[in-house]
């Protein structure tokens, strides 16, 4: 059953929809989802050939413009190139953007859509179940420096979030179990029903989907600019992060955070917040998705060195995202060391 998720923001709302076969239909919906002047097709090089073009085709004034594929061109170079691209389409500050792809793409052209000529309208299309659950939801926008992650951004909110199931067709696996990642995180930290859907042999992506962004949009409207409560969607990100990087990315975002999901509801467990079988319930779901629950041979004092970089760990006081139950989520700071330590050698 389609769907249609108004979303409220500070200076108004913008609907996300979500529809199998909605991208087939934009060319004859284009006055409804407002895309009757020029648009700026913003995809990368894979998706280009799968979906832009025909995307393109559909509209009445509609340009292709590329990036190449892959998290390492979520770059100032790739900014400057769509900016190059959005001038030589005659791209003005009545045109809109479409991101046409997965949270690289989606972040990239929202951050050219919230700069180009001091911003223009914005829509997103997102096709990686991770994009279409959380990063096309909720108006961060950015890129990479040398320096890190996410450095530079913005907050643009879309004009429309435009969800399409049926692109996940084409979707490698690997990506497909990360998103899965996400997706149980916000069920786990909202709809504990969506633990039970998700591992149905049966289960539908279009409902799973409406669940899972249901939540992000609850958060982001009580949170939009990240002060508090948006702090819960982390749950399992603190130690991901770590196992990202420790593991040298050897372990993709979405496996680090199901093994960090582990970690959480473990840590939880150990300070007596959680019960044994919230931990079970987690270890369970993942593996029966298809996700990791043990990171393998990675060293907890580089792990803790690498958490202790964290910007919110203030002054050395850690702080985690942890479980009291499932839908029940609360920050918990200065967490013992061997409490920490204990729970990376479990998961090893
Ligand atoms: N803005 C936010 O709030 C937010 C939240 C979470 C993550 N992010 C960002 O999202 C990025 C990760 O996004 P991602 O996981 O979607 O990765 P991605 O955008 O790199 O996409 C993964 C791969 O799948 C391919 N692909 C995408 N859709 C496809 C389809 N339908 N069929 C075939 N191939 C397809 C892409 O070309 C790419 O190779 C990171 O940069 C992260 O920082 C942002
Ligand atoms: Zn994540």
């Amino acid at each position: 059953m389609a769907a249609h998720i108004d979303v409220k923001t500070p200076d108004g709302s913008y609907p996300i929809i979500i529809e199998r076969g909605a991208l087939a239909t934009v060319g004859a919906r284009a006055a409804e989802f407002g895309l009757m002047g020029s648009v700026g097709v913003i995809t990368n090089e894979t998706l280009a050939p799968l979906y832009g073009e025909v995307l393109c085709a559909a509209l009445p004034d509609a340009h292709l413009i590329t990036m190449p594929d892959g998290e390492q061109y979520k770059t100032l170079h790739s900014m400057s190139s769509l900016y190059s691209q959005m001038i030589a389409a005659k791209l003005d500050r009545s045109s809109t953007v479409i991101a046409l792809g997965g949270g690289v793409v989606g972040d990239t052209a929202g951050f050219a859509a919230a700069s180009y000529m001091r911003g223009v309208d914005f829509v997103q299309v997102p096709t990686t179940l991770l994009a279409m659950v959380d990063s096309s939801v909720g108006g961060k926008v950015g890129i990479d420096l040398p320096e890190g992650k996410n450095l530079v951004g913005a907050f643009k909110q879309p004009q429309l979030v435009l969800i399409d199931p049926d692109v996940l067709a084409t979707l490698p696996p690997r990506e497909r179990r990360c998103g899965m990642a996400e997706l149980l995180k916000h069920g786990m930290i909202a709809d504990p029903e969506l633990l039970d859907l998700a591992v149905q042999p049966d289960a539908d992506d279009e409902a799973l989907i409406r669940r899972a962004v249901q939540v992000k949009v609850d958060i982001v409207e009580q949170d939009p600019f990240e002060k508090n409560i948006r702090a819960h969607l982390n749950l399992g990100h603190t130690f991901a992060h770590a196992i990202e990087i420790v593991s040298d990315f050897g372990w993709q975002h979405g496996e680090a955070v199901a093994i960090g999901l582990v970690a959480a509801a473990r840590l939880s467990q150990r300070l007596r917040m959680g019960g044994q079988e919230i931990v079970e319930r987690v270890e369970a779901v993942l593996t029966q998705v298809g996700l990791p629950t043990r990171m393998g041979d990675l060293a907890p004092e580089h792990l803790w060195a690498v958490m202790g970089t964290d910007k919110k760990w203030q002054g050395g006081h850690s702080r985690f995202v942890l479980l009291r139950a499932f839908g029940q989520v609360e920050i918990v700071r200065d967490v013992p060391k061997d409490d920490v330590f204990a729970v990376l050698r479990a998961i090893q």
